[in-house]
């Protein structure tokens, strides 16, 4: 029964990277000069993410759709940086190639300064349980696991040991010490977030990526979401990446950077919602 958990684990896991196997590889030969430049970010050390001129093409011929036309970032350790653009933008795609669920189709994405794309199967597979955590807009919990299993299950497919005060320490930190016994459908779309980000922060990973993570709840649990992936940043240090269309994400982000059709057309920092919200219109409109 247990393996069979594992399993589906493993697949919900590896669900995003649906599109890595369309015969699609990253460039391995030799990096790009400027790739240097990208790996360290503006303090001068070594960025905990970054891309360099990353591009993503689906499919082929004349139906091909061009999701990233050169992006290049980078952020550095304990940042926290929001990614927003109008849908169809490249987001999503965008983080899963940072975090190793899909590859580029030319260019590089660096965690800690390590080339993604030079990853063997280990590599990637250590990367994706241990160094990056990824939090989903629809959850993607494990039903039939409880709120504590499923914080503790990336320790469990990792086969390491089970340290309960970090367990406990992280259930505490996403305020869910009285519910840990509770499954999934017995939790509110906000507390299901937050075991979702519990799940992500159990490895310590180098990077938390979040895609939409407020997409799916009303705006007082979209608040309290950001709120706590700051305390995160605040407390552990964390490096956060987020997906997100909620304008007030500026309040909790050192900085936001607007994608348009595959491109980093702006980047915003110390900004009013309301130019948040002007920002994403004008892309809209
Ligand atoms: N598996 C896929 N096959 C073909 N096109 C895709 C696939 N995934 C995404 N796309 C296309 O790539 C573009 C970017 O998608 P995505 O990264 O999901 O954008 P966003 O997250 O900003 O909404 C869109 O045009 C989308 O239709
Ligand atoms: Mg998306």
């Amino acid at each position: 029964m247990q393996s069979v958990a594992l399993a589906v684990a493993e697949a919900v896991a590896a669900e995003p990277s649906r599109d890595a196997a369309d015969g699609h590889v990253a460039a391995v030969s030799a990096e790009p000069v400027t790739a240097a430049r990208s790996r360290v970010a503006a303090d001068g050390h070594v960025a905990a993410v970054s891309a360099d001129g990353v591009t993503r093409r689906y499919g082929e011929g004349e139906t091909a759709v061009d999701a990233l036309r050169g992006v290049s970032l980078s952020v550095a350790r304990g940042e926290l940086v929001a990614v927003m653009g109008p849908s169809g933008s490249g987001k999503s795609t965008l983080l899963h190639i940072l975090a190793g669920l899909d590859k580029a189709t030319s260019g590089e994405a660096y965690i800690g300064g390590r080339a993604v794309s030079g990853l063997d199967d280990e590599g990637l597979t250590s990367l994706r349980r241990r160094k990056v955590g990824f939090v989903f807009q629809f959850f993607n919990l494990l039903p039939m696991l409880s709120a504590e299993q499923n914080v503790a299950l990336p320790l469990k497919l990792a086969g390491e040991e089970i340290d309960r005060g970090w367990v406990d320490e992280v259930i505490g930190k996403v305020g869910l010490s009285d519910r840990r016994e509770h499954r999934p459908a017995e939790l509110s779309g906000g507390q299901q977030q937050r075991v979702a980000i519990g799940r992500a922060l159990i490895t310590r990973p180098s990077i938390l990526f979040a895609d939409e993570p407020t997409g799916n709840l009303d705006s007082k649990a979209g608040r309290e979401i950001l709120e706590l992936l700051r305390s995160c940043v605040a407390e552990y240090g964390q490096t956060i990446l987020t997906v997100t269309h909620e304008p007030r994400v500026c309040t909790v982000a050192d900085r936001i950077l607007i994608l348009a059709d595959g491109l980093i057309v702006r980047e915003l920092d110390h900004v009013s919602s309301g130019e948040v919200r002007s920002a994403i219109d004008a892309l809209e409109r």
